[in-house]
This record gives C-alpha cells, structure tokens and sequence, in this order.
C-alpha cells in the first residue's frame, strides 16, 4: 500500500473510521509498566481478555453456587450442551457444518485423540509427514504416535522443508515429495499458519495432495482460527483442531475446538468416553457404547465448564464483528504495522512473514550485526510492548483486528525506535 502516512494524525483517523473500532473497549487491556500504557501485540501467544468472558465465568460460578448438580440439567445453559453453545462460533470461524466440529480437551490432547482414529498404518504405508519447523509439541505428538506403533520417528517421521536457505515452504515442494513418496506416508499433520514465519499456508491444496496420494491429512489450526479465513467442509481434511487462547481470546488453557470430516462420521474407530455417547442414553449408563453423532462422539469427558465459557463468550464477540469485516481490518492494520516498521527501521529489522501470505502476525529479525535481538527484545518489555521472542532470533508481533488499533501500531514504531537507539548506544 502507498497511502499511509507516517503520523499519529493518520493512525487515529484510521481509528476513527474504523467500524470495528469499539470491540476494543470490550476487552481488558493488562497494567501501564514504568509510566506507559501497554502495546500488547501478542494475540497470536495469548488473546486479550473480554469482558464478557468474566460474565459468563461468573455466572457459571453462581450456577455451581445456587444450583450445585441440578447446573448439569436445570438451568439456561445446562452443563450437559454446554459445549454446543460453541458449536455456530466455530462453524462461522472454521467453514465446518455444525455436526463436524465441537469444543473439547487441549489442542495436543485432541492431535493425540484424531491420530488415534486416523493414523493407520497399514504395510508400507506408515510414515507421518510434518514440516520441518512444526511446533515442537506437534513433533513429539507425531514422533510419539510413531513409537507406540512400534516404529522409529529417524526413518517414519518425514519432514517438508523450505528450500536451502529460505524460510517459506513451498507447496510444489509438498508435491514432489508426494509424487516421491506419497504411498509410504498414512498421514499429513499440518499447520494452517506455521508459528514461527506467520506464512500462511494453502490449506486446500495440502488437502488435495493428500487426498490425491492417499494419505489422510489434519490441520493444527492454532494460528490460524480468527486469524485467516478457513473452509473445512470444502477443503476436506480428516481431521482438524485448535486452541481457543490466542486469537480467539478465551484464556490460557482453554477448552481448544475440534473437527472431524462429516465422510467419517459413520463406521469410525475412535477412543470413547461416556461423553460421547448419545445424550439420550448416557445416563441410562449402559454397558454397551452409542456414539453420539458426529464430531460430538469423539468428546470422551465432560468438558471443564469453567474453561468452557469464556469461549462462549468470546466467539460471540466474532459473531457481532463479522469474520470478513475482521479480516479487512486485519489486513490494513497489518499491512500498516509492516510499512511503518520498513520505512523507519528497514536497514536495521527485517520481517520475515511473506507479504502475500500472511495473517496478522508479522515475525521480524534484526539484519544489523550492532544489534542484540534479544537485548532489543528486552528493551520493548521494558516500554511495555508486548510481543515475544522465538528462539533463536525472531520478534513476534500480531496487531488483533478486534481490539488494536492503528495508534497501536503507530505507538509501536514510535517505541521500537526508542528501543533500537537504546540497544546500539
Ligand atoms: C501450533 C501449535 N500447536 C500446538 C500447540 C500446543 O497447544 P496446547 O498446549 O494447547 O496443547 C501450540 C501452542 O501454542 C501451538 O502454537
């Protein structure tokens, strides 16, 4: 873009003209650190708390309180549905229809609970593709499921790497890889935005590959849930999950969300739990297992209500602003905060997110050898900037179309000269 002005007038006019402008005062910002208000751009790590979400907890807390068991079945928001009250949230968030997708567990547990229904090896077809720069807790959970089939993650686990000395992974890369040695691989476990460059990847074609090779294929959509458009049912992975803390706003340890493919909704093995069991017999506590229809049969307990309700609450802040109107946003906002940062400091800090693939999350490095990135990164918490730091070199920042702003951005470039001067004097 060329028409943004370098200018605390330009920012606020942005704000100003800013329909989503106001979801900002809905949420709770954290506390002014020597002497300055917080720029708190670190969304993609862990969201903003709405206000809301302290409602809906609270009222939780008295229905405990009034009704003790009876908040299982008696109240406005019974326990035993309370997971579907998610169900719309998600299905606006994610292009899933309502069946394919529920609220349950933690992201990791849940990778664990789909693998364990759609990673079958079968003869030579038993090697788990990631890419080279997943996630750690994804590579222990594929290296894992490796081991208790018996086999060695150093030969099965395959890796997809950008090319020598780049940072991007490249789709075509994906494609000869398949075309090499897609009929020894079962599963494709995959992020929608990888963590650490914020690049974008193209879900649909991952998801084509694998069908057309054979391989079942999930997506860890972490950083990618309220942050880029999805379309699940069209797309057509097996299976997929996510985390609800970061831009989705609900809080650290939060009940994460998760989908099944309605293809696999008939005839599938999974673990069970009574509560995946149909809700008209669970309570009858028969021997024998019914599976809830499904998404829903894969829940195993019954959910921690309390970790339940801020992501109640906080999808209906997404439902209110409008995914596409949030996405517009985004993309200015971040397209601003990239701009400013080239323009200023271009010859110092580098970003490392690609321009034509990308959320809200930028990940910047500093180019100049004068500089300490991590000394720099320090310098920024101490002005109260939130972002943070990704070993080994890389500032992660997200400026969350519904509640930063552009002086956010603005305010960001102001502190982040402030902190270069300071960690080159
Ligand atoms: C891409 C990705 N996958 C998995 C996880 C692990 O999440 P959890 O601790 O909720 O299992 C994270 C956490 O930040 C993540 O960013």
């Amino acid at each position: 873009m060329t028409n943004f002005e370098d200018s605390r007038e330009f920012a606020g006019t942005c704000d100003r003209d800013d329909p989503l402008a106001t979801f900002r005062e809905q949420f709770n910002f954290p506390l002014e650190k020597n002497g300055r208000a917080p720029v708190y751009l670190c969304g993609n790590s862990l969201g903003l708390q709405p206000q809301i979400a302290v409602d809906y907890v609270h009222e939780e807390l008295a229905n405990w309180h009034h009704h003790a068991v009876d908040g299982h079945f008696h109240t406005a928001h019974p326990w035993v549905t309370y997971h579907r009250r998610a169900v719309s949230g998600f299905v606006a968030l994610t292009g899933a229809r309502e069946s394919e997708v529920t609220a349950m567990n933690t992201l990791t547990v849940n990778l664990h609970i789909m693998m364990a229904s759609f990673y079958r090896p079968q003869g030579k077809r038993r090697k788990i593709l990631i890419e080279a720069g997943a996630f750690p807790s994804d590579q222990y959970a594929a290296a894992s499921q490796l081991q208790m089939h018996g086999f060695d993650p150093e030969e099965d686990l395959l890796l997809w790497t950008p090319p020598e000395g780049g940072l991007h992974l490249r789709t075509g890369d994906l494609a000869a890889l398949l075309e090499r040695e897609g009929d020894e691989i079962s599963l494709l476990l995959l992020p929608g935005v990888q963590y650490y460059t914020g690049q974008v990847l193209d879900m649909a074609a991952i998801c084509e590959l694998g069908r057309k090779h054979g391989c079942m294929v999930g997506l860890d959509l972490a950083h990618a849930i309220g942050n880029v458009p999805l379309s699940l049912h069209q797309w057509g992975p097996d299976f997929a999950s996510w985390c609800t803390y970061k831009y989705l706003n609900a809080g650290p340890g939060a009940i994460a969300g998760a989908f099944v493919h309605q293809r696999h909704h008939e005839n599938q093995r999974f673990l069970h739990g009574w509560w995946g069991n149909r809700l008209e017999t669970r309570f009858e506590m028969r021997p024998d297992f019914e599976p809830a229809a499904g998404a829903e049969a894969w829940q195993m307990s019954n959910p921690p209500i309390l970790a339940l309700a801020p992501v109640v609450a906080s999808l209906q802040l997404f439902e209110q602003a409008g995914f596409d109107a949030l996405r517009d946003k985004s993309a200015t906002l971040t397209a601003y905060l990239r701009w400013l940062v080239d323009k200023r400091f271009g010859e110092l800090i580098g970003t490392i997110t690609p321009d034509d693939a990308s959320g809200c999350q930028l990940s910047l490095i500093v180019r100049h050898p004068s500089i300490d990135a991590r000394g720099l990164f320090d310098k920024l918490c101490e002005l109260n900037v939130t972002g943070d730091w990704r070993y080994p070199d890389v500032i992660r920042v997200a400026p969350v179309p519904l509640y930063n702003s552009f002086e956010d951005a603005y305010e960001f470039a102001e502190r982040l000269g402030a902190a270069l001067s300071a960690a080159r004097s």
